[in-house]
């Protein structure tokens, strides 16, 4: 993408990520048939639905409709062959602890990038509740088998805010039909626990504990999944470069464990409204419009704020780099086991095209100016390095060059061409 004169418009981001990976999981868990709108049609989404289709589970797709006939708790079948995860960390996690809970042996597979990131942090607490584990490749990645069956409860102090980690527990606990709760340093993202409820699960959150009860069976329930505020925040960071420039994005997911960076970006001086606010099936939606301002400042983000925007720090680093002073982000470790070591992909990215940063053991400094930046951008591949740099290079003066700019389809397809209608 080159650089541009304005932005405006309206873009209707895809359905959110992690909403729909478990859409999905959840009808194929429920009684009956789900019909479910909205859904991301995304490489790492058809991965999960490639994974619970060769488990038995049947996936029509007609118009904006994907139809999931359940077959009930602990019904899945025998895999024919090992079951492919692609890119997809969430499908992984979640589906080794529905597996743990299943009497078979099954296998994950993964991409290079999957393969490399660490697996324990789900198996071990599903260990504790009575699942086996076989690493076939590394000593933490995948191929991992899975030698399933029967199932404790658990109670589990986990050491990293981690909604995938959290959500292996509880489909594994819903599986084997006994209780679990999880604590969390911080709460992450709460989809799982909230998709629960709305199915009649017994569900209790005290803190940054959540617990849930046994539950028999689930029933089916047609869904919609709202937007994802992940993708909005790159056409929220875009409106916020362009002073005076407003972008507009409907039905977007504002659940306050997704909106970190919405506060974020306000501190740093744009504006951020929030308007016509529903709710889409256990979920707040609203309209969000972003209004650049003339002058970003740079910003601070430490522990507290990590989980609710773990997603968005790429494009936060590349804000920062235009903003006024130095922006300081810590207690963000988790990045560095992302689709790609983000601190230091981040950090080097924004080196090469001659802003300055330092990697901290846990985060970054960005140094913002107004120079203009050019260069090359590796993206290892990591769908979300090459939106935060592809928004970066629309500012007028940039000249950036993103290495396979198709790696977006992991999350959001059509990226460029909704930047290239709203950036011209
Ligand atoms: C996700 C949780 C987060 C997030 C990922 C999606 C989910 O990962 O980064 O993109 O759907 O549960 P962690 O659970 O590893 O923090």
């Amino acid at each position: 993408m080159t650089n541009v004169a304005s932005v405006r418009g309206t873009v209707r981001v895809p359905g959110d990520k992690s909403i729909s990976h478990r859409s999905l999981i959840l009808a194929a868990l429920s009684d009956g048939t789900s019909a479910i709108s909205g859904l991301l049609r995304s490489a790492d989404v058809e991965s999960t639905a490639a994974v619970l289709t060769a488990l038995g589970v049947r996936i029509e797709s007609g118009g904006d409709i994907v139809t999931v006939h359940g077959r009930g708790l602990r019904g899945l079948l025998i895999p024919k062959r090992p079951l492919d995860c692609g890119n997809s960390g969430t499908t992984a996690r979640l589906m080794s602890g529905i597996l743990a809970a299943h009497p078979f042996d099954s296998t994950l597979t993964g991409d290079a990038s999957l393969s490399r990131r660490p697996m324990r942090r789900a198996t071990e607490p599903l260990e504790q509740m009575g699942a086996h584990f076989t690493f076939e490749g590394s000593d933490d990645g995948l191929p991992l088998t899975i030698h399933g069956g029967t199932l404790a409860s658990i109670g589990w102090n986990s050491r990293t805010s981690s909604a995938q980690i959290k959500s292996a527990i509880l489909l594994a606990a819903l599986n084997a039909q006994v209780g679990a709760s999880v604590t969390e340093p911080r709460r992450s993202r709460d989809h799982t626990e909230r998709m629960l409820a709305a199915r009649g699960v017994s569900v209790v959150v005290d803190g940054n504990s959540i617990s849930i009860g046994a539950a028999r069976s689930m029933p089916a329930m047609d869904t919609h999944v709202p937007g994802d505020p992940s993708s909005a925040a790159f056409f929220v960071a875009l409106a916020a470069l362009f002073p005076g420039r407003t972008i507009e994005l409907p039905g977007v997911c504002v659940n306050p464990t997704r909106t970190g960076f919405l506060d974020v970006i306000q501190r740093m001086g744009a504006r951020v409204a929030i308007d016509d606010a529903t709710d889409a099936g256990g979920e707040p939606t609203a309209t969000i419009r972003a209004t650049g301002s003339d002058s970003l400042h740079a910003v601070t983000v430490g522990a507290d704020e990590v989980p609710s925007m773990i997603d968005e720090i790429p494009m936060l680093a590349c804000l920062a780099a235009r903003a006024q002073g130095e922006t300081v982000i810590t207690g963000a470790s988790e990045l560095r086991v992302k689709e790609s070591d983000r601190i230091s992909a981040v950090v080097r990215n924004l080196q090469a095209i001659g802003v300055e940063a330092e990697e901290l053991p846990d985060g970054m400094t960005i140094r913002g100016s107004r120079a203009p930046l050019s260069g090359n951008i590796e993206t290892h591949g990591d769908h979300r390095l090459a939106m935060a740099f592809g928004v970066l290079g629309a500012v007028p003066g940039n000249s950036i060059d993103i290495a396979t700019p198709d790696c977006v389809a992991v999350s959001y397809p059509a990226f460029w061409s909704d930047l290239r209608r709203v950036a011209y």
